[in-house]
Protein backbone atom coordinates (compact mmCIF):
# COMPACT_ATOMS: atom_id res chain seq x y z
CA UNK A 1 0.00 0.00 0.00
CA UNK A 2 1.38 3.30 -0.66
CA UNK A 3 1.97 5.91 1.89
CA UNK A 4 -1.02 7.85 0.59
CA UNK A 5 -3.51 4.99 1.38
CA UNK A 6 -1.79 4.05 4.34
CA UNK A 7 -2.18 7.84 5.46
CA UNK A 8 -5.92 7.71 4.47
CA UNK A 9 -6.94 4.40 6.09
CA UNK A 10 -5.25 5.56 9.39
CA UNK A 11 -7.10 9.29 9.14
CA UNK A 12 -10.63 7.84 8.86
CA UNK A 13 -9.81 5.29 11.75
CA UNK A 14 -8.31 8.02 13.87
CA UNK A 15 -11.56 9.83 13.00
CA UNK A 16 -14.15 7.45 13.49
CA UNK A 17 -12.69 5.10 16.87
CA UNK A 18 -9.38 6.06 17.70
CA UNK A 19 -8.85 4.46 21.25
CA UNK A 20 -9.68 1.01 19.54
CA UNK A 21 -7.39 1.55 16.01
CA UNK A 22 -4.75 1.89 18.44
CA UNK A 23 -5.45 -1.22 20.76
CA UNK A 24 -7.78 -3.31 18.98
CA UNK A 25 -9.21 -4.74 21.44
CA UNK A 26 -12.48 -6.62 20.66
CA UNK A 27 -14.31 -5.62 22.81
CA UNK A 28 -13.50 -1.89 23.01
CA UNK A 29 -14.39 -1.61 19.51
CA UNK A 30 -17.26 1.01 18.40
CA UNK A 31 -15.52 3.85 21.13
CA UNK A 32 -16.00 1.36 24.21
CA UNK A 33 -12.85 2.04 25.32
CA UNK A 34 -12.65 3.97 29.13
CA UNK A 35 -9.61 6.76 27.88
CA UNK A 36 -8.68 6.29 31.57
CA UNK A 37 -8.21 2.71 31.19
CA UNK A 38 -6.59 3.07 27.66
CA UNK A 39 -3.85 5.56 29.05
CA UNK A 40 -3.27 3.05 32.01
CA UNK A 41 -2.27 0.60 29.69
CA UNK A 42 0.71 2.63 28.21
CA UNK A 43 1.72 3.38 31.36
CA UNK A 44 2.51 -0.40 32.04
CA UNK A 45 3.66 -0.77 28.95
CA UNK A 46 6.68 1.88 29.71
CA UNK A 47 6.93 0.40 33.22
CA UNK A 48 7.85 -2.72 31.23
CA UNK A 49 9.84 -1.34 28.41
CA UNK A 50 11.94 0.50 31.31
CA UNK A 51 12.35 -2.81 33.53
CA UNK A 52 13.34 -4.26 29.68
CA UNK A 53 16.12 -1.88 28.90
CA UNK A 54 17.61 -2.57 32.51
CA UNK A 55 17.36 -6.21 32.50
CA UNK A 56 19.44 -5.89 28.84
CA UNK A 57 21.95 -3.56 30.26
CA UNK A 58 21.22 -0.72 28.19
CA UNK A 59 21.60 2.88 29.71
CA UNK A 60 19.31 5.55 28.48
CA UNK A 61 19.72 9.25 29.19
CA UNK A 62 16.48 10.73 29.78
CA UNK A 63 16.78 13.83 27.30
CA UNK A 64 14.65 13.64 24.69
CA UNK A 65 12.55 10.67 23.18
CA UNK A 66 10.69 9.91 19.68
CA UNK A 67 7.59 8.26 19.69
CA UNK A 68 7.01 7.10 15.77
CA UNK A 69 3.35 6.29 15.17
CA UNK A 70 2.32 7.96 18.59
CA UNK A 71 -1.44 7.62 17.64
CA UNK A 72 -3.43 9.44 20.08
CA UNK A 73 -0.25 9.13 22.92
CA UNK A 74 -0.86 6.32 24.77
CA UNK A 75 2.65 5.64 25.14
CA UNK A 76 3.55 9.02 24.66
CA UNK A 77 1.83 10.41 27.61
CA UNK A 78 3.23 7.59 29.63
CA UNK A 79 7.31 8.59 28.32
CA UNK A 80 6.61 11.56 29.69
CA UNK A 81 7.16 10.29 33.06
CA UNK A 82 10.33 9.91 32.06
CA UNK A 83 12.30 11.87 29.96
CA UNK A 84 12.38 15.73 29.68
CA UNK A 85 10.91 16.61 26.34
CA UNK A 86 8.97 13.89 24.33
CA UNK A 87 8.03 14.18 20.41
CA UNK A 88 5.46 11.90 19.24
CA UNK A 89 5.19 11.68 15.36
CA UNK A 90 2.14 10.70 13.22
CA UNK A 91 0.79 9.95 9.71
CA UNK A 92 -2.66 10.91 10.32
CA UNK A 93 -3.96 14.35 11.53
CA UNK A 94 -6.81 12.77 13.18
CA UNK A 95 -4.76 10.99 15.25
CA UNK A 96 -2.41 14.06 16.30
CA UNK A 97 -5.27 16.13 16.76
CA UNK A 98 -7.12 13.91 19.55
CA UNK A 99 -3.08 13.36 20.85
CA UNK A 100 -3.04 17.07 21.73
CA UNK A 101 -6.36 17.56 23.08
CA UNK A 102 -5.19 14.46 25.31
CA UNK A 103 -1.91 15.77 26.44
CA UNK A 104 -1.21 16.72 29.84
CA UNK A 105 2.66 17.71 29.84
CA UNK A 106 2.38 21.01 28.35
CA UNK A 107 5.24 22.10 26.21
CA UNK A 108 7.16 19.13 26.98
CA UNK A 109 4.97 17.08 24.63
CA UNK A 110 4.59 17.99 20.89
CA UNK A 111 2.82 16.09 18.55
CA UNK A 112 3.50 16.46 14.76
CA UNK A 113 1.83 14.85 11.28
CA UNK A 114 4.26 13.58 9.66
CA UNK A 115 3.23 11.82 5.76
CA UNK A 116 7.00 11.38 4.69
CA UNK A 117 8.38 8.27 4.18
CA UNK A 118 11.75 9.49 5.81
CA UNK A 119 12.15 11.66 9.57
CA UNK A 120 13.47 14.62 7.35
CA UNK A 121 11.35 16.57 9.84
CA UNK A 122 14.29 16.35 12.43
CA UNK A 123 17.94 16.75 12.55
CA UNK A 124 20.75 14.22 12.95
CA UNK A 125 21.75 12.91 16.46
CA UNK A 126 18.46 14.64 17.60
CA UNK A 127 16.77 12.13 20.42
CA UNK A 128 18.73 9.89 23.23
CA UNK A 129 15.65 7.51 23.02
CA UNK A 130 13.33 6.16 19.91
CA UNK A 131 10.04 3.98 20.32
CA UNK A 132 7.64 2.68 18.08
CA UNK A 133 5.37 -0.60 18.54
CA UNK A 134 2.52 -1.63 16.38
CA UNK A 135 2.92 0.98 14.02
CA UNK A 136 5.45 -0.78 11.81
CA UNK A 137 3.46 -4.01 11.18
CA UNK A 138 0.79 -2.05 9.16
CA UNK A 139 3.44 -0.90 6.08
CA UNK A 140 4.64 -2.56 3.43
CA UNK A 141 8.58 -3.38 4.26
CA UNK A 142 10.37 -0.78 2.48
CA UNK A 143 8.80 1.81 4.33
CA UNK A 144 9.29 0.11 7.59
CA UNK A 145 12.88 -0.52 6.48
CA UNK A 146 13.20 3.24 5.75
CA UNK A 147 12.24 4.18 8.75
CA UNK A 148 14.14 1.54 11.10
CA UNK A 149 17.61 3.61 8.79
CA UNK A 150 15.76 7.42 10.23
CA UNK A 151 15.76 5.61 14.33
CA UNK A 152 19.23 5.19 13.74
CA UNK A 153 19.88 8.49 12.05
CA UNK A 154 17.97 10.87 14.42
CA UNK A 155 19.46 9.15 17.36
CA UNK A 156 22.16 10.83 19.33
CA UNK A 157 25.72 8.10 19.82
CA UNK A 158 25.18 5.73 22.41
CA UNK A 159 21.29 6.49 22.26
CA UNK A 160 18.77 3.47 22.11
CA UNK A 161 15.94 2.79 19.64
CA UNK A 162 13.41 -0.07 20.79
CA UNK A 163 10.82 -0.93 17.94
CA UNK A 164 8.70 -4.24 17.11
CA UNK A 165 7.75 -5.32 14.16
CA UNK A 166 7.00 -9.14 13.11
CA UNK A 167 9.65 -11.37 10.64
CA UNK A 168 7.31 -13.39 9.18
CA UNK A 169 3.97 -14.76 8.05
CA UNK A 170 3.77 -18.72 9.89
CA UNK A 171 -0.01 -19.59 9.59
CA UNK A 172 -3.53 -17.83 8.51
CA UNK A 173 -4.87 -19.01 11.37
CA UNK A 174 -4.40 -20.87 15.11
CA UNK A 175 -7.21 -22.52 15.33
CA UNK A 176 -6.78 -25.58 13.49
CA UNK A 177 -10.09 -26.78 11.18
CA UNK A 178 -12.29 -28.53 11.81
CA UNK A 179 -12.05 -25.91 15.12
CA UNK A 180 -14.93 -23.25 14.01
CA UNK A 181 -17.86 -25.55 15.52
CA UNK A 182 -19.40 -23.95 18.49
CA UNK A 183 -22.82 -23.51 20.14
CA UNK A 184 -23.86 -20.73 21.53
CA UNK A 185 -27.02 -20.14 24.61
CA UNK A 186 -28.64 -17.47 25.90
CA UNK A 187 -27.57 -18.08 29.56
CA UNK A 188 -30.55 -16.87 31.01
CA UNK A 189 -33.77 -17.48 28.28
CA UNK A 190 -36.55 -15.36 28.94
CA UNK A 191 -35.07 -12.70 30.80
CA UNK A 192 -34.17 -9.89 28.17
CA UNK A 193 -35.95 -7.19 28.71
CA UNK A 194 -36.88 -4.79 26.22
CA UNK A 195 -34.62 -2.66 24.90
CA UNK A 196 -35.05 1.42 24.30
CA UNK A 197 -33.77 2.37 20.98
CA UNK A 198 -30.28 3.10 21.08
CA UNK A 199 -29.56 1.87 24.60
CA UNK A 200 -26.71 -0.16 25.56
CA UNK A 201 -26.96 -3.72 27.34
CA UNK A 202 -25.31 -6.53 27.99
CA UNK A 203 -26.13 -10.53 27.00
CA UNK A 204 -24.87 -13.14 29.03
CA UNK A 205 -24.13 -15.83 26.57
CA UNK A 206 -22.53 -19.61 27.24
CA UNK A 207 -20.27 -20.68 24.64
CA UNK A 208 -19.75 -24.14 23.94
CA UNK A 209 -16.63 -25.94 22.02
CA UNK A 210 -18.16 -28.59 20.00
CA UNK A 211 -15.65 -28.65 17.46
CA UNK A 212 -12.75 -31.99 18.39
CA UNK A 213 -10.19 -28.90 18.69
CA UNK A 214 -8.75 -27.85 21.46
CA UNK A 215 -9.62 -23.97 21.34
CA UNK A 216 -6.13 -22.56 22.57
CA UNK A 217 -5.54 -18.98 24.38
CA UNK A 218 -2.86 -18.21 20.83
CA UNK A 219 -6.11 -18.32 18.72
CA UNK A 220 -7.91 -15.01 19.28
CA UNK A 221 -11.43 -16.13 19.69
CA UNK A 222 -14.22 -14.14 20.50
CA UNK A 223 -18.20 -13.62 20.32
CA UNK A 224 -19.94 -10.93 18.61
CA UNK A 225 -23.53 -9.91 17.15
CA UNK A 226 -25.17 -8.34 14.32
CA UNK A 227 -29.28 -7.13 13.97
CA UNK A 228 -31.25 -8.01 11.22
CA UNK A 229 -34.56 -6.31 11.26
CA UNK A 230 -38.03 -8.16 10.94
CA UNK A 231 -37.66 -8.57 7.24
CA UNK A 232 -34.17 -10.77 8.50
CA UNK A 233 -32.24 -8.57 6.68
CA UNK A 234 -28.98 -6.97 7.93
CA UNK A 235 -28.94 -3.80 9.41
CA UNK A 236 -25.64 -3.80 11.20
CA UNK A 237 -22.87 -6.29 10.86
CA UNK A 238 -20.64 -6.25 13.74
CA UNK A 239 -21.84 -4.54 16.60
CA UNK A 240 -20.34 -6.21 20.69
CA UNK A 241 -17.32 -8.06 21.00
CA UNK A 242 -16.11 -9.83 23.64
CA UNK A 243 -12.81 -12.23 24.10
CA UNK A 244 -12.82 -15.70 25.24
CA UNK A 245 -10.38 -16.02 27.77
CA UNK A 246 -8.12 -18.82 28.11
CA UNK A 247 -8.50 -22.41 26.56
CA UNK A 248 -11.04 -24.39 26.05
CA UNK A 249 -11.41 -28.24 24.85
CA UNK A 250 -13.99 -29.75 23.26
CA UNK A 251 -17.08 -30.22 24.81
CA UNK A 252 -16.06 -27.34 27.93
CA UNK A 253 -18.75 -24.33 28.02
CA UNK A 254 -17.63 -20.86 28.80
CA UNK A 255 -20.08 -17.52 30.02
CA UNK A 256 -19.16 -14.31 28.51
CA UNK A 257 -21.09 -10.70 29.18
CA UNK A 258 -21.14 -9.44 25.55
CA UNK A 259 -21.86 -5.78 25.46
CA UNK A 260 -24.74 -4.64 22.37
CA UNK A 261 -26.36 -1.74 21.53
CA UNK A 262 -29.96 -1.46 20.56
CA UNK A 263 -30.82 0.07 17.10
CA UNK A 264 -31.60 3.68 16.99
CA UNK A 265 -35.66 3.13 15.72
CA UNK A 266 -38.15 0.87 17.56
CA UNK A 267 -39.59 -2.10 16.30
CA UNK A 268 -38.84 -6.39 16.01
CA UNK A 269 -35.06 -7.13 15.70
CA UNK A 270 -33.41 -10.21 15.63
CA UNK A 271 -29.77 -10.12 17.43
CA UNK A 272 -27.39 -13.17 15.67
CA UNK A 273 -24.75 -13.91 18.14
CA UNK A 274 -21.39 -15.76 16.51
CA UNK A 275 -18.00 -16.37 17.42
CA UNK A 276 -14.93 -15.29 15.36
CA UNK A 277 -11.58 -16.50 15.32
CA UNK A 278 -9.84 -12.82 14.32
CA UNK A 279 -8.52 -11.74 11.44
CA UNK A 280 -9.28 -15.20 9.88
CA UNK A 281 -13.01 -15.69 10.11
CA UNK A 282 -16.59 -15.35 11.81
CA UNK A 283 -17.66 -19.25 12.81
CA UNK A 284 -20.98 -19.08 10.49
CA UNK A 285 -19.00 -18.92 7.47
CA UNK A 286 -17.50 -22.30 8.40
CA UNK A 287 -21.00 -23.85 9.16
CA UNK A 288 -21.17 -23.22 12.61
CA UNK A 289 -24.39 -22.47 13.95
CA UNK A 290 -25.49 -18.99 15.52
CA UNK A 291 -27.52 -17.47 18.10
CA UNK A 292 -30.81 -15.83 16.99
CA UNK A 293 -32.57 -13.62 19.75
CA UNK A 294 -35.71 -12.30 19.01
CA UNK A 295 -36.42 -8.60 20.55
CA UNK A 296 -38.86 -5.67 21.17
CA UNK A 297 -37.16 -2.27 20.53
CA UNK A 298 -39.23 0.74 21.84
CA UNK A 299 -39.01 3.83 19.72
CA UNK A 300 -36.99 6.77 21.25
CA UNK A 301 -38.83 9.52 23.02
CA UNK A 302 -39.48 11.84 20.58
CA UNK A 303 -37.26 14.90 19.85
CA UNK A 304 -34.56 13.61 22.46
CA UNK A 305 -31.86 12.66 19.78
CA UNK A 306 -31.15 15.87 17.54
CA UNK A 307 -31.06 15.77 14.20
CA UNK A 308 -27.43 15.79 13.49
CA UNK A 309 -26.82 12.88 15.50
CA UNK A 310 -29.51 11.00 13.95
CA UNK A 311 -27.63 11.83 10.45
CA UNK A 312 -24.10 10.83 12.14
CA UNK A 313 -25.51 7.55 12.97
CA UNK A 314 -27.65 6.85 9.97
CA UNK A 315 -24.04 7.34 8.03
CA UNK A 316 -22.20 5.44 10.67
CA UNK A 317 -24.90 2.50 9.95
CA UNK A 318 -24.45 2.41 6.42
CA UNK A 319 -20.42 3.17 6.47
CA UNK A 320 -20.84 -0.20 8.75
CA UNK A 321 -23.28 -2.17 6.28
CA UNK A 322 -21.26 -0.92 3.04
CA UNK A 323 -18.10 -2.64 4.91
CA UNK A 324 -19.72 -5.81 5.90
CA UNK A 325 -17.83 -9.10 4.59
CA UNK A 326 -16.75 -12.28 6.24
CA UNK A 327 -13.40 -11.42 7.15
CA UNK A 328 -13.76 -9.16 10.27
CA UNK A 329 -10.41 -6.77 10.80
CA UNK A 330 -9.20 -3.63 8.91
CA UNK A 331 -5.64 -3.74 9.35
CA UNK A 332 -3.11 -4.71 7.16
CA UNK A 333 -0.19 -6.94 8.19
CA UNK A 334 3.09 -6.69 7.08
CA UNK A 335 6.51 -8.54 8.02
CA UNK A 336 10.02 -7.54 7.58
CA UNK A 337 12.42 -10.79 7.77
CA UNK A 338 14.82 -9.97 11.25
CA UNK A 339 17.89 -9.73 8.74
CA UNK A 340 16.78 -7.22 6.76
CA UNK A 341 16.18 -5.15 9.94
CA UNK A 342 19.68 -6.04 11.54
CA UNK A 343 20.92 -4.96 7.53
CA UNK A 344 18.76 -1.50 7.85
CA UNK A 345 20.10 -0.71 11.34
CA UNK A 346 23.83 -1.53 10.66
CA UNK A 347 23.55 0.73 7.00
CA UNK A 348 22.55 3.28 9.10
CA UNK A 349 25.28 3.47 11.73
CA UNK A 350 23.12 0.70 14.32
CA UNK A 351 24.03 -2.04 16.00
CA UNK A 352 21.56 -3.89 17.38
CA UNK A 353 21.64 -5.18 20.96
CA UNK A 354 19.38 -7.43 21.93
CA UNK A 355 16.29 -9.18 20.28
CA UNK A 356 12.82 -10.67 22.24
CA UNK A 357 10.26 -12.35 20.57
CA UNK A 358 7.06 -10.83 21.74
CA UNK A 359 3.13 -11.12 20.84
CA UNK A 360 1.62 -7.71 19.78
CA UNK A 361 1.07 -8.80 16.52
CA UNK A 362 -1.40 -11.86 17.16
CA UNK A 363 -1.96 -15.21 16.50
CA UNK A 364 0.12 -16.25 13.11
CA UNK A 365 3.19 -14.17 13.12
CA UNK A 366 6.38 -14.83 14.20
CA UNK A 367 7.15 -11.21 15.97
CA UNK A 368 10.23 -9.45 17.70
CA UNK A 369 11.31 -6.61 19.23
CA UNK A 370 14.59 -5.10 18.93
CA UNK A 371 16.82 -3.26 20.82
CA UNK A 372 19.50 -1.20 19.04
CA UNK A 373 22.37 1.21 19.69
CA UNK A 374 23.98 4.10 17.90
CA UNK A 375 27.27 3.58 17.39
CA UNK A 376 29.12 6.07 19.07
CA UNK A 377 31.91 8.22 16.81
C1 LIG B 1 -1.96 0.75 16.12
S1 LIG B 1 -1.55 2.44 16.28
C2 LIG B 1 -0.34 2.38 17.55
C3 LIG B 1 -0.14 3.69 18.27
C4 LIG B 1 0.90 3.69 19.38
N1 LIG B 1 2.17 3.25 18.93
C5 LIG B 1 0.44 2.86 20.55
O1 LIG B 1 0.89 1.72 20.70
O2 LIG B 1 -0.36 3.36 21.32
C6 LIG B 1 -0.57 2.77 14.84
C7 LIG B 1 -0.34 4.25 14.62
O3 LIG B 1 0.71 4.40 13.69
C8 LIG B 1 0.39 5.46 12.81
N2 LIG B 1 1.17 5.27 11.57
C9 LIG B 1 0.99 4.34 10.62
N3 LIG B 1 1.90 4.51 9.64
C10 LIG B 1 2.66 5.56 9.99
C11 LIG B 1 3.76 6.24 9.38
N4 LIG B 1 4.24 5.88 8.20
N5 LIG B 1 4.31 7.29 10.03
C12 LIG B 1 3.82 7.69 11.22
N6 LIG B 1 2.75 7.11 11.84
C13 LIG B 1 2.18 6.05 11.23
C14 LIG B 1 -1.12 5.35 12.64
O4 LIG B 1 -1.70 6.54 12.19
C15 LIG B 1 -1.55 4.97 14.05
O5 LIG B 1 -1.85 6.09 14.82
Amino acid sequence: VALEDLRRTWETLGREDPLWAVLSNPNKRNNRWDPEEFFRTGEADIADLLDDLDRHGLQINRGRCLDFGCGVGRLTQALCGYFERVDGIDIAQSMVDRARQLNRHGERCQYHLNVRNDLALFEDATFDFVYSVIVLQHMAPEYAEAYIGEFVRVLVPAGIAVFQVPSRFIGPQALPEPGHQAELRLAAPGVLPRLAAGSPCVLTIEVKNTSPVQWRSSALLTVGNHWLDDQGRMISFDDGRIAIAGELNPGELSVVELPIRAPMRGGRYTIEVDMVEEGVAWFATKGSPTLAIPVEVDPPPRATVPLRKIRDLTGRVRRRFADAGPQPGPFEMHALPRESVVGAVESGGGEVCAVEECDVSGPGWENYRYFVRRRAR
